[in-house]
């Protein structure tokens, strides 16, 4: 008899955006009419820069030629793309990375479920609370958890309340943990951290023994000068962070797949008996073994978003989205509610009006503006009564959802 990774029945039934799919699904069966605007699932609504079409379509046409082709591709992506990303994005910023703690892959969300594997299923977590959602469910199904409590929180994880009160930010945990998951710009507050706060964290993690796992899936809509785009930008994290990056939100690739995750070479797992082995080495095994690359075209066009002209074209995309989130973040702080995120982030975090629980905020914007949004809930025990709105929409349908959101207040 095949029997159940038990560990599955610990989860919700759905995940938060296959739950909101099915049920803006179930409403647009029901009034068939309805013009629905989704500024929900961060998923964006602008082509591709034309320099990545270019530079795509010319690799399908090298995949023709028979002294062209190509096959397999190296796991870790190819050399032309990641010097690329060394020197981009880190490189520019005084950020020393070599090409082989580098890691090309098809995307964020999958690498950062993935990585967790590398850890011993004993080794404690510590998530934000409002969180997204990849981060515990990937070790709900490993098995590194708890049951799911009456809090709607799994026993066995320190989750780390964002709340008005701490400015959104999470506080150091107080009890010992091992992996620790950071998002900066959040998901889904939109709130950030500045390289003093985010020097605690690594100081926190060098003298635990600690890994962080950092999420910088939006450090390309950072407008402020002084706010850190990789966590590799304080001292000391080499030895203890790993960082999660993609171009599914910077340069529109939420479709076309192409994510990156840098290892550096200094970060240690211990064994039983306390001997170091290299993080960078266990994630080249575990991909080399479970991953087969990303496709040739895909690369080629990834690597065209750091040609100059793609750098222009999406500068003006992060342009566009982000005032998208201005407008949102205006507007709704103009209607008096409160507001977070939108100024280095396209998502914006507000609290619901007259204290409404996140999903009935949800059900009445989407029946009576039909706009819809996200639920705070959604995100974990202290997102209740929040939101979340996104400024991936075209700017038409941002306004005209603002618009609806001003006449169902
Ligand atoms: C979100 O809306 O939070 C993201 O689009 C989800 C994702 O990137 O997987």
């Amino acid at each position: 008899m095949a029997n159940i990774n038990q560990n599955y029945l610990k989860l919700p039934g759905s995940y938060l955006f296959s739950e909101i799919a099915r049920r803006v699904n179930v409403y647009k069966g029901d009034n068939p009419q309805a013009d629905i605007i989704s500024l929900g699932i961060g998923d964006v609504t602008r082509p591709l820069p034309p320099a990545v079409i270019a530079a795509m379509k010319k690799a399908v046409d090298e995949m023709s030629i028979p002294e062209k082709f190509r096959g397999y591709g190296p796991e870790q992506g190819y050399d032309f793309l990641r010097e690329k990303l060394v020197e981009n994005d880190f490189k520019s910023r005084g950020v020393d990375i070599s090409i082989d703690e580098v890691f090309v892959s098809d995307g964020a969300k999958n690498d950062t479920a993935n990585f967790q594997e590398l850890f011993s299923l004993e080794n404690i977590i510590a998530v934000s609370d409002p969180v997204y959602p990849v981060y515990i469910d990937s070790n709900v199904m490993a098995g590194r958890t708890g049951e799911l409590n009456v809090k709607g929180q799994y026993d066995n994880v320190v989750y780390l309340p964002c709340t008005e009160a701490n400015g959104m930010k999470p506080t150091l945990p107080s009890t010992k943990v091992d992996m620790i998951y950071l998002c900066f710009p959040n998901n889904p507050t939109g709130v950030t951290l500045s390289k003093e706060e985010l020097k605690e964290w690594v100081d926190y993690a060098r003298a635990n023994k600690a890994i962080i796992l950092f999420d910088a899936a939006y450090e390309a809509f950072i407008q402020e000068p002084d706010v850190p785009h990789s966590i590799f930008e304080i001292e000391g994290a080499r030895e203890v962070a790993v960082e999660f990056r993609s171009l599914s939100k910077t340069a529109g690739f939420t479709g076309t797949r192409c994510a990156y995750t840098i290892v550096p070479k200094d970060v240690m797992l211990y064994d039983k008996l306390g001997e170091a082995h290299s993080l960078n080495s266990l994630w080249v095994r575990r991909q080399s073994t479970k991953f087969n690359g990303v496709s040739y075209p895909v690369q080629a066009a990834a690597a065209a978003v750091f040609s100059e002209e793609g750098k222009k074209q999406v500068k003006e995309l992060i342009s566009y989205y982000m005032e998208n989130a201005r407008i949102i973040r205006v507007a709704l702080d103009k209607l008096g509610l409160k507001v977070f995120g939108g100024v280095n982030s396209p998502y914006v975090w507000l609290k619901t009006p007259e204290n409404m629980k996140s999903w009935d905020y949800f059900d009445k914007l989407m029946k009576e503006a039909n706009v819809i949004g996200t639920p705070g809930a959604g995100f974990g025990a202290s997102g209740e009564g929040y939101f979340r709105l996104t400024g991936f929409g075209t700017r038409e349908n941002t306004n005209k959802a603002i618009e609806r959101i001003k006449a169902k207040m």
